[in-house]
């Protein structure tokens, strides 16, 4: 059961689905991956309060292209988009963030109807608050009900609420961190939520020359690597681990054969670290690397593959001018 929040505001409703014990998946998931071979952390332990304000530090960068490629797209399309899909228009959106690319969405759906409900559903409580607060300021004819939730457990919840006609986004290439199985799995319970003639607006990073794709991952400022190191830091702060940060440096690398970014954190020397919650010592090797991230990158078959094969259909797609970046509209079919 979700934990709603009552708030002051009455145009906002918070439910919180990670805060009944915020621990549990981090602990249980942390020693899972220290404890397997190769060593991983999932993706979204990225996400407490200063991997949050990390991620919005890294769409500032000049190597970072995504963020400005996908704004470029939205700038000019937003209207184009929500006319794309018939009438009133309920928002949904998964993993917002900011959701500081939302808000051209959102523009551009009032301009065309008198007021808006927006559902977005973020892991990161505090990133979904403020966003959420921020975005009512700003349109006094906006309502949110928003969900603190891993994208399956949010997707589970919506299911159970009636909306209007659906228009859903996945922006930032978030797609990007899903293998194929897991990309199929997200596509099919996304589906699952909307009915035929609602659609889903993806984002999606495009292949391109490995060295610009290696540059978004490794800017000379090092703000890349401080999110990545960030979750080792996290773990110190909230399960009591004794992770020294300067024995361990950030590496990612462009994988051409599957077409992936993949991010990884490597021990520079042989040691051990000890996580006083979870009562587990851990040895690493010197060069050892703990998987942290990848980032699969598309091309348009691929984008309409995924699509046929989980009930949705590649209606337009949408491209930034340089045509690094896709923004696709599928139809529930
Ligand atoms: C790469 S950021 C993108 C943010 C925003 N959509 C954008 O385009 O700038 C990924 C966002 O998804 C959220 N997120 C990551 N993994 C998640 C998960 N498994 N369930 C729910 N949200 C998740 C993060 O908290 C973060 O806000």
């Amino acid at each position: 059961m979700a934990q709603t929040q009552p708030t002051r505001d009455p145009r906002l409703f918070i439910h919180n689905l990670v805060k009944r014990d915020p621990l549990t998946g981090l602990a249980e998931d942390v020693r899972k991956g220290l404890t397997a071979y190769p060593k991983r952390f999932l993706p979204k332990y990225f996400y407490d309060q200063l991997g949050s304000q990390l991620f919005e530090a890294i769409c500032l960068l000049p190597e970072y292209y995504l963020t400005r490629a996908e704004n470029e797209i939205l700038e000019r399309y937003a209207d184009e988009i929500a006319a794309a899909v018939d009438g009133d228009k309920t928002l949904v959106e998964m993993g917002s963030g900011s959701a500081s690319k939302t808000r051209l969405i959102i523009e551009a759906l009032l301009r065309s109807q008198s007021e808006l409900m927006f559902m977005p559903v973020d892991i990161s409580a505090t990133a979904l608050e403020s966003s959420s607060r921020i975005l009512l300021q700003s349109y006094p004819r906006l309502r949110i009900e928003a969900f603190a939730a891993d994208y399956f457990a949010g997707l589970a919840e919506l299911g159970k609420k009636s909306r209007r006609r659906t228009l859903a986004l996945f922006l930032g290439s978030n797609i990007s961190n899903f293998d194929a199985d897991e990309a199929h799995r997200f596509l099919h319970a996304m589906r699952s939520v909307l009915k035929e003639g609602d659609a889903l607006l993806l984002g999606a990073d495009l292949k391109k020359d490995p060295a610009m794709l290696e540059a978004a991952y490794n800017d000379a400022l090092g703000v890349t690597s401080a999110f990545n190191l960030n979750v080792l830091a996290r773990i110190n702060r909230e399960l009591g681990g004794t992770f020294d940060l300067h024995a361990f440096r950030h590496r990612a690398f462009y994988n051409e054969g599957v077409g992936r970014i993949e991010i990884y954190i490597e021990s520079v020397l042989n040691q051990r670290v000890r996580i006083e919650n979870l009562d587990l010592e851990v040895q690493f090797e010197k060069g050892e690397l703990i998987h942290t991230e990848n980032s699969y990158k598309y091309d348009m078959a691929g984008i309409a593959r995924l699509a046929t094969a989980t009930g949705f259909a590649c209606s337009r797609s949408w491209f930034d001018s340089q045509e690094r970046f896709s923004s696709n509209l599928l139809l529930a079919a």
